[in-house]
């Protein structure tokens, strides 16, 4: 599968396994001892490229039940390919299983990876994951160590029904949760759909999170060309998983690590797909975190600038009405790519070393409803996008919102501010029959980004008064410098920076301000005088715990902001980081 025009294979000397061992050194005598230790001969390591499979299974990581099983199928393609497999479990960050959330561990997951593969004789590596944040960190960590590197996602579950209706993880939790507050549905309904909801391996079976971030892997161009669409459960996703085993090895040899072929194009192309798809706004985190780690100037305004002209075309929960494993069986993330040719910059190779051009000359849509055309998107242009830019005095450094997801009458709205500073105190307070609220309010929550809650949770979907509930109310303004679940919907404004916790204007809003959203125009504003934003300026006092010791201390100390990806200050790209030596 991989692509050798115009790359020199490289002899087994320059391996940087082979410092570990070929010397005839007492040091590299310890390392060929240990392997043997393990039960390996000689002839089964010595002389072979090293490829590390970073397995984030676990039995907390309920979307990765069967990563152990796929490490072994990597490890048959290795094999057969002339390698020698070896498995590092890393940590494991299970979306629903996580607290307070899994994005406090992203830049874990980052680091774990990029020193589990500096500090071992690795010369290339398969990175196993999928669930929401594992995919990022699996290739912010790998692009920093900068060695061959292909990710095998862990594929979408099944198509889940229950009552005779589809039911998508995630989206579809929040509806029926509502309908049992409202008493539409029973207590015995909502036992059964647990036990229903998610029937199978795999990841959120919605274009959630997850899928957003395995399809713009995949469109980026670090797996095999649409291997993110493959469910789990299917055969094909085993014999996905081997045949990256085999080609992790030719990229080893020929030496096709990211900075050789990474390029700002690939991260178009990645952006490209993820708008079309209708995919979650956490990917704008993500791909601004990404592009630091490979030197890729990337903004929020680049993803703004493509989002003007790409409209929603996957008829994909949340946005529309399929599952993944229609999705794949409609031609997958290949036929997307199809539809947006005049997007994609087709030059561009990926893991393979083959242009996406080629890709596509495999691409097949078998289903034109699913997998729309440009002029029969699921969401015109004119009523939303995947990714909306604000700015304004609310947000001087931006927030997002997926329009797509907005309700039409929201669109241009003025009404005024409810805020709460943390989220308990909204649990407290929403479904206070007593509670000053209308349709018209807008709802605000604040303290709960990267370093106020700490981590931005996906707090942002946040939930409608009971009593508004109950008055046919489905969809209201709401603000916060969190983030929202990719497989929810609703008018929902995210990751405002800079946050309240750090003085962001978000901290200088006071209930009853009016608070105007204009879509359209990409604005979000408090109408308060300047005046009297300057005198609760010099009134400000932090609120959020501040944390002295634990990863929160840590990650308190260094995360950036929203716009600029939340990874950590010293983890982006500066200079590189030595080899270790070997004594
Ligand atoms: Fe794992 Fe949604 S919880 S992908």
């Amino acid at each position: 599968m991989f692509n050798h025009d115009h790359l020199k294979r490289r002899e087994i000397s320059a391996l940087r396994s082979q410092r570990w061992y070929a010397p005839n050194t007492i040091r590299a005598f310890a390392h060929r001892q240990r392997s043997q230790q393990m039960g390996y001969r000689r002839e089964e390591f010595l002389g072979k490229p090293v490829i590390g499979i970073i397995n984030t299974w676990s039995d907390m990581s309920t979307c990765h039940t069967h990563l152990r099983e796929r490490a072994e199928a990597v490890k048959r393609g290795i094999w057969a390919a002339g390698g020698f497999p070896v498995e590092l479990p890393a940590l494991s960050m299970g979306e629903v299983m996580v607290k307070p959330t899994t994005m406090l561990y992203r830049n874990f997951l980052a680091m774990e990876t990029e020193e589990l593969l500096r500090q071992h004789p690795i010369d290339g590596v398969v990175l196993l994951g999928g669930c929401d944040k594992s995919t990022p960190a699996l290739l912010m960590g790998a692009i920093s160590m900068d060695i061959p590197a292909i990710f095998c996602p862990a594929g979408p579950m099944s198509s889940g029904k229950w009552h005779g209706q589809v039911t998508g993880a995630g989206t579809h939790t929040k509806k029926y949760w509502d309908q049992l507050r409202l008493g539409a549905i029973t207590q015995h309904d909502w036992i059964e759909l647990e036990g229903a909801m998610t029937r199978s391996i795999g990841t959120c079976n919605t274009m959630g999170t997850a899928s957003t971030m395995t399809s713009i892997a995949d469109a980026m161009g670090f797996t095999l060309p649409g291997a993110s669409s493959i469910p789990a459960a299917d055969s094909r996703h085993p014999q996905m998983a081997s045949l990256c085993g085999e080609t992790i090895v030719d990229m080893v040899w020929y030496d096709h690590k990211p900075s050789n072929w990474l390029k700002r194009e690939n991260f178009l192309n990645g952006i490209a797909a993820y708008l079309s798809l209708g995919g979650s706004t956490n990917a704008a985190i993500h791909l601004i975190a990404m592009a630091n780690r490979a030197k890729v100037q990337l903004t929020l305004d680049d993803m703004a600038e493509l989002a003007r002209h790409i409209p929603v075309l996957a008829n994909l929960f949340p946005s529309g009405e399929k599952l993944m494993e229609e999705f794949y069986f409609a031609g997958g993330l290949l036929a997307q790519l199809s539809k947006i040719t005049d997007f994609l910059h087709q030059e561009s190779v990926g893991v393979t070393n083959q242009p996406v051009s080629q890709w596509l000359e495999n691409a097949h849509c078998y289903d034109d409803d699913i997998i729309r055309n440009l002029d029969n998107p699921i969401v015109p242009l004119s009523q939303g996008c995947a990714l909306t830019v604000l700015r304004g005095n609310l947000c001087p450094n931006g927030a997002v919102m997926k329009s797509s997801a907005a309700s039409p009458a929201l669109r241009h709205h003025r009404g005024p501010a409810l805020v709460f500073d943390t989220h308990q105190q909204l649990s407290d307070c929403i479904d206070d029959p007593d509670l000053d609220v209308t349709k018209d309010s807008v709802i605000i929550l604040r303290n709960a980004g990267p370093v106020g809650a700490p981590g931005m949770p996906e707090w942002g979907n946040l939930p409608i008064p009971k009593k508004l509930l109950q008055q046919g109310v489905t969809d209201m303004v709401r603000i916060s410098d969190c983030r929202m679940s990719g497989t929810h919907y609703g008018t929902c404004i995210l990751h405002v920076a800079p946050e309240a916790a750090v003085g962001g204007p978000l901290a200088l809003v006071q209930t009853g301000d009016l608070i105007e959203l204009n879509i359209d125009a990409g604005t979000l504003n408090m109408l308060v005088d300047d005046t009297t934003l300057a005198r609760r300026r010099a009134d400000f006092q932090p609120t959020h715990r501040v944390f002295q010791r634990s990863w929160a201390a840590l990650y308190q100390q260094h995360v950036t902001q929203a716009d600029e990806g939340c990874d950590f200050d010293f983890l982006q790209a500066g200079s590189d980081v030595p080899e270790p030596p070997i004594f």
